[in-house]
């Protein structure tokens, strides 16, 4: 994929959608260090970070997906199964290294499944919070991807 910094690697794709793992700088003794940029790395500027923790297990959220919104998804503490849905498939991730996240850019339906009590979840996203940019049923959001399409 095009524009990716040195510093990740894409490990899967789907449409819309970017696996990528960042570089891990450190050692087993002292432990690591790992970064992005917004730009340089994600491909669009950070507006917002927003976590999402004290879950308990088994627990699903989301259930939604972005008209517009760019987000990069990490787990930097624990284990959450995402599921994402870009209308023609669908792709279950286990996010459970730090070092590894999503890069959601394009419409994504999502659901997030606690596999481990208190995983934390943290997004930076590419504008800050509106509601008008959710579409919060599936059907809206099928509807809203054809809608898209007749237009391409
Ligand atoms: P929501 O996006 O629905 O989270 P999840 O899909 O994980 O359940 O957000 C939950 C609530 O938090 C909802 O009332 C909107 C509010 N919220 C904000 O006010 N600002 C934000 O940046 C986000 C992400 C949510």
């Amino acid at each position: 994929m095009n524009n990716l910094s040195i510093y990740l690697k894409e490990v899967d794709t789907i449409k819309g959608i970017q696996i990528i793992e960042l570089d891990s700088i450190g050692s087993k003794t002292n432990g690591y260090l790992s970064f992005f940029e917004g730009e340089n790395e994600l491909g669009f500027n950070i507006e917002r970070v927003y976590f999402i923790y004290g879950v308990p297990k088994d627990v699903v959220r989301g259930g939604h997906a972005h008209k517009s919104l760019k987000q990069y998804i990490w787990c930097p503490y624990g284990s959450v199964k995402l599921i994402l849905d870009n209308g023609e498939s669908r792709k279950s991730i286990f996010l459970d290294s730090p070092n590894k996240g999503v890069i959601i850019k394009g419409v994504i339906w999502r659901e997030l499944f606690w596999v481990k009590e208190d995983s934390i979840i943290c997004v930076a996203a590419s504008d800050i919070y509106s509601d008008e940019d959710y579409l919060k049923d599936y059907s809206s959001f099928k509807k809203y991807i054809l809608k898209g399409r007749k237009y391409e």
